[in-house]
């Protein structure tokens, strides 16, 4: 009798074990199914002309070092075009870096679309804007500085960059006295 209680209670576990079993593997599959699925869906790349950046470059005028932290650092955010990476063919991530692209370009965009209909007041509080984003080190994204790595500025960088956006300030302060 005894015997017999154990014989079933252990079959019992291993029919309940069997079914937990089941159960993974069928929610493993669903995650699979969806994950695969989801790779139809992709969002619009920004893959417009770079060379569009040349107005606001000759306009705001960096030298040489500084043009190439713009270029390798913030155009793929804040330009009509992206140098993605590779694992931007992979759904979620491409729509998450999509997002950042979006929100970047909605604030500051060196696009000559966008750049050359904007005032002088709203350009210079962009570079006013840019000054603190390099201060705090809010920019580059963290997010971005992770597989960027020739996007960790180093201190030189920055000071190189605000003395460039300082410049440009200037410039805009004087351009204001002589338009007014
Ligand atoms: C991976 C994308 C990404 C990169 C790279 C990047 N930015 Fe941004 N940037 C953003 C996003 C997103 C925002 C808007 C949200 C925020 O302020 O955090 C933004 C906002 C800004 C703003 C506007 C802030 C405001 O208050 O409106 C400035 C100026 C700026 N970035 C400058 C830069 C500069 C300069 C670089 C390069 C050194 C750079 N960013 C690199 C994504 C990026």
């Amino acid at each position: 009798m005894i015997l017999n209680f154990y014989l079933f209670h252990d079959n019992f576990l291993i029919f309940k074990g069997e079914i937990y079993k089941m159960k993974n593997v069928k929610i493993i599959a669903i995650v699979v199914l969806v994950f695969i699925i989801a790779q139809l869906f992709s969002p619009k790349k920004n893959s417009g002309d770079i060379e569009t950046v040349d107005f606001f470059l000759n306009e705001t005028d960096p030298p040489e070092d500084v043009q190439v932290i713009l270029k390798n650092t913030c155009f793929d955010c804040h330009s009509d075009h992206t140098v993605y990476p590779w694992y931007n063919t992979i759904t979620p991530l491409n729509f998450w870096i999509s997002e950042h692209i979006n929100e970047g370009k909605k604030h500051f965009n060196m696009s000559q679309s966008q750049w050359s209909t904007a005032s002088l007041k709203k350009k210079d509080h962009k570079f006013d804007e840019l000054i603190e984003m390099i201060d705090t080190k809010e920019m580059p994204l963290k997010s971005y500085t992770w597989t960027h790595t020739e996007a960790n500025l180093t201190d030189l960088q920055r000071q190189k960059i605000k003395a460039w956006a300082q410049k440009v300030r200037e410039s805009y302060a004087a351009m204001t006295l002589t338009t007014n």
